[in-house]
Formats: structure tokens, C-alpha cells, sequence
């Protein structure tokens, strides 16, 4: 696999999703036009879906190499919390066997996508679960290992995890804390735990282990990529 099969309407998401694939004409009709406009119109008619296939396969690769070795062979349930269309989920299908991958999200887009922090009100969202599903089963995951789970409406999944991962979202667009009891009860101490955070040290707190991944200077956010495990007792 060198790229992902992608719809148009899947490219508009991912697009939203991971911002940075947009090209230099659609971000500067994002600045002239506004953020209504480009979530709306722009992402909508103006892509092409081959260039955001590829550019999203080749992102999605880097991030792998970044979790890859976290992962282990006998690590057989993968919770995803925010991970979009699933792009990263479909690479780690193809490089292990037999993983029954969760996955937490929404399913609605805003209509003015702001990319900052929402805090505890967490109220911005670009996804469509069943485009999702459909992305999922086209880049070669079976239906039987697919659960998916509407933050918003659904129950969410009861059960021991071996490995959490949240890109760019848990704790980089709204606070850990929504999720920190619900964490608890799905993790044991051995359960990997990964998302992205401008505030590693306050997991020091949280946790008995905390370990920086990666780090991004370049960016906005400046945020750090931490691997967690074991939840220290609540104080
Ligand atoms: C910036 S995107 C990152 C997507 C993906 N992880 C990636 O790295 O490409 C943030 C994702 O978090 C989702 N999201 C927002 N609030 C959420 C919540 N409370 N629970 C789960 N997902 C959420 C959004 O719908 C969006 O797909």
C-alpha cells in the first residue's frame, strides 16, 4: 500500500481533519474568503482527491514511525480517540495482525472550524462515521475488526485496551479530563496510552509513567507526543 482509495467526500474531511494538506491556493482562499467559506465551498469543490490521497498516506507514515515501536505483537485491542477518517489505523493494520481497532468520534463538521483549544467544551468536529466505516473497509480493514463509537450519542466501548492513541486530539483541541474517568476504567497499568499535549509535565501527575515521543518546535501548537501508562491513584 502507497496510497489510500479515498473519496471525494473522504478527501473534504481529511482535509479538514489535517489542515496542513490543503495546498497554498486553498489556503489563501481560506484567509481571503474566511473559515465558513473554505469549510463549506472550498474543501467541498476545490480538491483533488489524489493529491490529498497521497499527501495524507505520506503524513499518516510518518506518524506510524512515530507509535510503531509502542506497539507489540501481542497487542490485539487498538482504541483510536479522534482519529479522523482512520488513516493511521488502516497503516498499523497493514504492518500487524488481527487487531480489533475501536475507534471514538464524532459525526458532524462544524460549520467554522477553529483549530485552537476548546478546553472542556470541546465543541469542534469534522467527521462523518460512516464515511469513516466506508474508508476503513476500502483500505483493506475487515467490517468484523471496525467498531466505531459516536462521542456524542453512543455507549462508549467497555473493555481492557492494550493501546490508546490520539492524534492531535485528546488533550491538544479539548482538555484529558473529559475522558480521564472513562480512561480509568478501560486501562489497565500496562495500557499504552498516546496523544498530544503542550503540557507533557502536568501528566507527570497523572501518571506513574510518562515518556516524550516526539516533540514539534515548528508548529503553532508546540506540542509533544507522550506515551502514558499507569494511572497513579486520584489524590
Ligand atoms: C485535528 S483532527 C485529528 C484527526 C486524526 N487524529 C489525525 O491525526 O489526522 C481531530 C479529530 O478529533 C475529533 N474529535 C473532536 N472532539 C472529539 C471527542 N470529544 N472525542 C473524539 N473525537 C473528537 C474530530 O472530529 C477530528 O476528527
Amino acid at each position: 500500500m502507497n496510497s489510500f482509495e479515498i473519496s471525494k467526500k473522504t478527501a473534504r474531511l481529511v482535509v479538514l481533519q489535517r489542515i496542513e494538506i490543503a495546498n497554498s491556493l486553498q489556503k489563501y482562499f481560506r484567509k481571503l474568503f474566511g473559515r465558513y467559506i473554505f469549510t463549506n465551498i472550498i474543501t467541498k469543490f476545490f480538491l483533488s482527491t489524489q493529491e490529498v490521497s497521497n499527501k495524507y498516506f505520506k503524513i499518516m507514515s510518518d506518524e506510524f514511525l512515530t507509535i510503531k515501536d509502542c506497539i507489540k505483537e501481542d497487542n490485539k485491542n487498538f482504541l483510536s480517540i479522534g482519529g479522523g477518517v482512520g488513516g493511521l489505523e488502516a497503516i498499523v493494520n497493514s504492518n500487524f495482525n488481527d487487531i480489533n481497532f475501536y475507534f471514538i468520534e464524532r459525526n458532524f463538521v462544524s460549520n467554522k472550524i477553529k483549530y485552537g483549544w476548546g478546553g472542556l467544551l470541546n465543541s469542534e468536529a469534522y467527521n462523518d462515521v460512516l464515511e469513516q466505516k466506508n474508508f476503513l473497509l476500502n483500505n483493506s480493514i475487515n467490517n468484523s475488526q471496525i467498531n466505531i463509537f459516536d462521542f456524542d450519542n453512543d455507549q462508549l466501548p467497555k473493555l481492557k485496551f492494550d493501546i490508546i492513541v490520539s492524534l492531535l486530539s485528546l488533550d491538544y483541541h479539548y482538555d484529558f479530563n473529559i475522558y480521564e474517568k472513562y480512561l480509568r476504567e478501560v486501562s489497565t497499568p500496562k495500557t499504552k496510552i498516546i496523544f498530544d499535549t503542550i503540557r507533557a509535565d502536568y501528566f507527570d501527575k497523572i501518571f506513574n509513567n510518562v515518556k516524550i515521543l516526539d516533540s514539534q518546535v515548528n508548529t503553532v501548537h508546540k506540542s509533544k507526543r507522550i506515551l502514558c501508562s499507569d494511572f497513579k491513584d486520584k489524590l
